[in-house]
């Protein structure tokens, strides 16, 4: 554990999911056994895949109480739900329809019928009416990492690592990473939450992995390493693969 949060390098991408499931598990249970709910950010990508579908399953499906989980997205592709490349679809066919979680708890980021910017709007607006507190403070929220340093879908050079909008939620035009359109939570609203879980998986992530740990802090250059939660914790869950080069 140091100031850039606390590291956990298991062996393969299989026993990352277990790992990451059971950690999910064991929130969820905390926070709604001391308030009555649990509220999620789910990241996009194809790493966070297999711990969705191990919560989907047994023993983690049946530890969890769906009717008090209430779950939103860290950032989306602005494409429609039903699109090939929406998180919101990979998480619903993972594990939301396999769950008996009820539709509105499910808080998809709006991505069609209006603009981006009116979208991001929107979904601040529901962040802020759900959590119903001037800071809202997620219990868990998911991250990945691309090759550059992304998290979320803030993008090395991105204005709102250099000049912080103020805003919840923004527009990301022209993404490296297609879809170019996207809508991402800013850096203080994820590092309000109380848990940051990264999970990291592979190769191609070792080295970028030991630049965002061990290499000066960039974080223009480097998003993820503006991930630093207040008074949260913060957690890379990190296969060997990934962690070579640590
Ligand atoms: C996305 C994500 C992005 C992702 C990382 C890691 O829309 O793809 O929000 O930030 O988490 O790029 O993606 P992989 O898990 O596919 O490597």
């Amino acid at each position: 554990m140091n100031e850039r949060g606390e590291l956990l390098i298991v062996p393969d991408q299989a026993t990352l999911a277990d790992e990451a499931a059971r950690r999910f598990v064991a929130l969820a249970q905390a926070a709604i056994s001391a308030k009555g709910r649990f509220s999620v950010a789910l990241s996009g990508g194809s790493t966070p895949r297999a711990t969705y579908e191990r919560l989907a399953q047994p023993p983690y499906h049946d530890q969890i109480d769906w009717s008090n989980v209430h779950v939103f997205w860290g950032d989306e592709r602005y494409v429609p739900l039903d699109d090939p490349e929406s998180s919101f679809r990979m998480a619903r066919e993972a594990l939301l329809r396999h769950v008996p979680i009820p539709a509105a708890n499910i808080y998809p980021m709006p991505t069609v019928g209006g603009t981006p910017e009116a979208a991001a709007g929107a979904y601040a607006a529901t962040i802020t009416a759900f959590f119903d507190a001037e800071q809202p403070r997620f219990d868990l929220i998911l991250l990945g990492i691309g090759p550059d340093g992304h998290t979320a879908s803030l993008f090395p050079g991105a204005p709102e690592l250099t000049t912080p909008s103020g805003d919840m939620v923004v527009v990301v035009r022209d993404a490296p990473k297609p879809p170019p359109t996207r809508l991402s939570f800013t850096l203080p609203l994820i590092n309000a939450a109380a848990n940051v879980l990264f999970l990291i998986t592979g190769a191609d992530k070792a080295a970028t992995l030991r630049e965002v740990l061990r290499g000066p802090l960039e974080p223009a250059r480097l998003p993820a390493q503006g991930v630093q939660p207040a008074q949260g914790k913060l957690l890379w869950l990190v296969d060997m693969a990934a962690a070579r080069e640590l």
